[in-house]
């Protein structure tokens, strides 16, 4: 069984992905960690963003069970993450990782932007999680005041109107609504009410 999620920048896809694993009992793999990962690799390096070669090998030495999420979250890894993710050898050295994830016997959630159109077309189950800029903005900054990140609702939702549009136009596995994929829209729902929509999309499929 493969779940595939999708969506936009601060959905909630993460947070979704992370309960229907623990729920059926599946691995889960946030996608999103591996181009976060590229991008650190290359800062950490002082490498530029547009280096290729290197984001390419930092790409083949991913092991996804040894993803450090702590250092990969935050507003910067995800803008930079959003750049090396327009790469083209960077996203074909991450399939297989990717596939082969997915194949694991106990079943498998994938979350991400390319997940259902992409690297598991034939995924059992995909859902699209969206909400609007406004609300993903309202969330994510009620997160980060929370953490007590100095920041305003206008620059998180300026950033996520940023990374909306480099995800859905770069030529490169855009983010797009696969046509076999349920749409979940979050915008009204808070996550438990999204969980349980999510539950309902997947025990309706098997
Ligand atoms: O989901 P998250 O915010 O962690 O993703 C960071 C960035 O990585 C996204 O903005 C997107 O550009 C890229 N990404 C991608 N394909 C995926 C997952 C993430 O291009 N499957």
């Amino acid at each position: 069984m493969i779940i595939a999620i999708d969506g936009p920048a601060a959905s909630g896809k993460g947070t979704l992905g992370k309960r229907l694993a623990a729920h059926y009992g599946m691995a889960h793999l946030d996608t999103g960690l591996l181009y976060r990962a590229v991008a650190k690799a290359l800062l950490d390096a002082g490498l530029p963003l547009s280096d290729e070669d290197h984001a390419v090998e930092a790409a083949r030495t991913l092991d996804p069970d040894r993803l450090d999420e702590k250092a990969l979250r935050g507003a910067a890894m995800g803008e930079a993450a959003s750049v090396v993710a327009v790469l083209k050898p960077v996203r074909a050295a991450l399939i297989d990782l990717q596939r082969n994830f997915a194949a694991r016997p106990q079943g498998a959630v994938l979350d991400g932007r390319d997940i259902g159109t992409v690297i598991c077309p034939h995924a059992d189950v995909k859902v699209f999680v969206t909400a609007s800029a406004e609300e993903r903005a309202r969330r994510r900054y009620t997160e980060l005041a929370g953490r007590g990140v100095n920041t305003t609702y206008e620059d998180v939702l300026a950033d996520i109107r940023q990374r909306d549009d480099r995800d859905m136009h770069r030529a490169v596995a855009p983010l797009r609504l696969a046509e076999d994929a349920r749409l979940l829209d979050t915008t009204e729902l808070d996550i438990d009410a999204a969980f349980r929509a999510a539950i309902a999309i997947v025990d309706a499929v098997g």
